[in-house]
C-alpha cells in the first residue's frame, strides 16, 4: 500500500518510527514532513496530505500532531477525507470498521510510541464493516 504521512513538530519522532515500521512491512511511504522539531503550523502539512489522498496519489494517510486535533480539524475540511483520531488500539480498529477513516490521526504527545505503532497496525489490517456504517458515512458530507 502507498501511505502518506504528515506531522508537525510534535509528531516528528513518531513519524519517523511509524514510517520505518511501514517500510519494513513492505509499504511505500510518502513523507509530507516536517522533519525537524522547529515549530511549524500543522495545517500546512495536513492540507498537503489531504490533497494527496483525495487525488489518489496515496491510498491512505496518517497524520500526527500534539493532540491530533489540529490535524483532524484541518483534514476534515476536505470533502474526500474522513480523518479519525485514535488513542487506543480499539479505537484504531473502530475508526476503520465503523468510520472507514482514510486518514488516521494520532495525538503524539498523549500516547506512547508502542501504542502509536499498535494503532497503525490495527487500523491498516481492519476491514470496513460496511452495512449500516456505510449508510451513516453517506450522511456526513455537506
Ligand atoms: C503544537 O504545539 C500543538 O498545538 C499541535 O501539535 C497540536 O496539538 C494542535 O492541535
Amino acid at each position: 500500500m502507498k501511505i502518506g504521512i504528515c506531522n508537525d513538530h510534535a509528531g516528528v519522532e513518531y513519524k519517523f518510527k511509524i514510517a520505518g515500521m511501514l517500510r519494513r512491512e513492505g509499504h511505500e511511504v510518502v513523507d509530507f514532513g516536517t522533519d525537524t522539531e522547529v515549530s511549524v503550523d500543522y495545517a500546512d502539512y495536513a492540507h498537503a496530505l489531504a490533497s494527496a489522498v483525495e487525488q489518489g496519489a496515496v491510498d491512505k494517510g496518517i497524520a500526527l500532531c500534539g493532540t491530533g486535533n489540529g490535524m483532524a480539524m484541518t483534514l476534515n475540511k476536505h470533502q474526500g477525507i474522513r480523518a479519525g483520531l485514535a488513542w487506543s488500539s480499539e479505537i484504531g480498529r473502530l475508526v476503520k470498521a465503523h468510520n472507514n477513516a482514510n486518514v488516521l490521526v494520532l495525538p503524539a504527545r498523549f500516547i506512547s510510541l508502542r501504542m502509536a505503532l499498535s494503532i497503525v497496525r490495527v487500523w491498516l489490517s481492519t476491514p470496513f464493516d460496511g452495512g449500516r456504517h456505510q449508510r451513516r458515512i453517506d450522511k456526513i458530507p455537506l
